[in-house]
């Protein structure tokens, strides 16, 4: 990874954790404790674009902080639940125990309905204007169902008799992985009041690449690098862009996107030669 992409990620993970820990502890010290724990240990993807997006609009990445702490909320959610017995029933993530194996399957599904809330209050507790914080929260609020719709379609493939084609993956993708991805990259022009449009069509194009090489690492990973499970889509019977296209098929298609989120950088110039670096990143990483 290069130096410059590593450096802004370790920024984005101390202003995250800043953020978080500056917030009043929950009056449940198990929620409490499950719910920091969760956030703990991520690679902050997704708040590092919030600070960066908003770095290219000149909103300072302090400033981003309240909106990165909040997506990275919202992101740990979807994890905890995903990772229930229910759901994908998984005992590992990011090299630990899942919330629900080091407490109860209670205290996860409780910490992750908390996450979410304090995602909102977090951006409706800023400094932002109020017109930042409506739309602020108006397309986390979206991106946020869009998740659970794209893990509703993605837990009802599990039990149909023919497997998803390659167009409802896609679809099915976009929704449970993209929409999170897809707003955290525009984020930072919601932030400075500014078009979505470039940072959209590369968050769009960044969201599905990000899914691809998921699913790659599902095949191809290890888990000591991971930190989590591998191999359990084809056990599940998942149809992926892997499972469609094959490993090298689905590494073009990756790679197709990538292309297509640096072009769509084009406006921005030299500036996003870091979010340039973090589309390389989401394919090429072990992690
Ligand atoms: C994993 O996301 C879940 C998916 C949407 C595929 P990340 O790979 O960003 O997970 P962390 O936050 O770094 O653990
Ligand atoms: C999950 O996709 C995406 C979410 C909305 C959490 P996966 O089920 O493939 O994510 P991992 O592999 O468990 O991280
Ligand atoms: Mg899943
Ligand atoms: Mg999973
Ligand atoms: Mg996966």
């Amino acid at each position: 990874m290069p130096d410059s992409l590593q450096a802004a990620l370790s920024a984005a993970r101390d202003v995250v954790a800043n953020v978080i820990e500056s917030q009043p502890a929950f009056s449940s010290p198990m929620v409490d404790a499950a719910m920091r724990y969760a956030l703990e240990g991520g690679k902050v993807l997704r708040g590092f674009l919030v600070i960066e997006g908003a770095k290219l609009h000149g909103v300072e990445y302090f400033n981003a902080g309240h909106a990165a702490a909040a997506i990275e909320c919202i992101h740990a959610y979807s994890l905890v639940h995903d990772d229930l017995p229910c759901m994908d029933d998984d005992d590992l993530r990011r090299g630990r125990p899942t919330v629900h194996r080091k407490w109860d399957e209670a205290t996860a599904v409780l910490a992750g309905d908390a996450l979410q809330s304090v995602a909102f209050e977090l951006i409706l507790s800023s400094h932002y204007p109020d017109g930042v914080k409506v739309d602020l929260t108006e397309t986390l609020a979206v991106a946020a169902r869009q998740m659970v719709e794209g893990q509703a379609l993605d837990i009802a493939a599990e039990s149909v008799a023919e497997p998803l084609g390659l167009e409802a993956v896609e679809q099915l993708q976009a929704l449970k992985t993209g929409a999170l991805i897809r707003w955290s990259a525009k984020a930072g022009a919601y932030l400075a009041e500014a078009d979505p449009a470039a940072l959209d069509a590369y968050g769009r194009a960044l969201g599905v690449a990000f899914q691809i090489a998921d699913d790659l690492l599902d095949v191809e990973g290890e888990e000591e690098k991971t930190g989590k499970r591998v191999g359990k889509d084809e056990t599940a019977g998942k149809a992926t862009f892997v499972s469609h296209l094959g490993v090298d098929g689905a590494k073009a298609r990756a790679a197709a996107l990538v292309d297509e989120a640096e072009a769509a950088l084009g406006p921005y110039g030299a500036k996003a030669d870091v979010l340039r670096q973090a589309a390389r990143f989401v394919i090429e990483r072990d992690l």
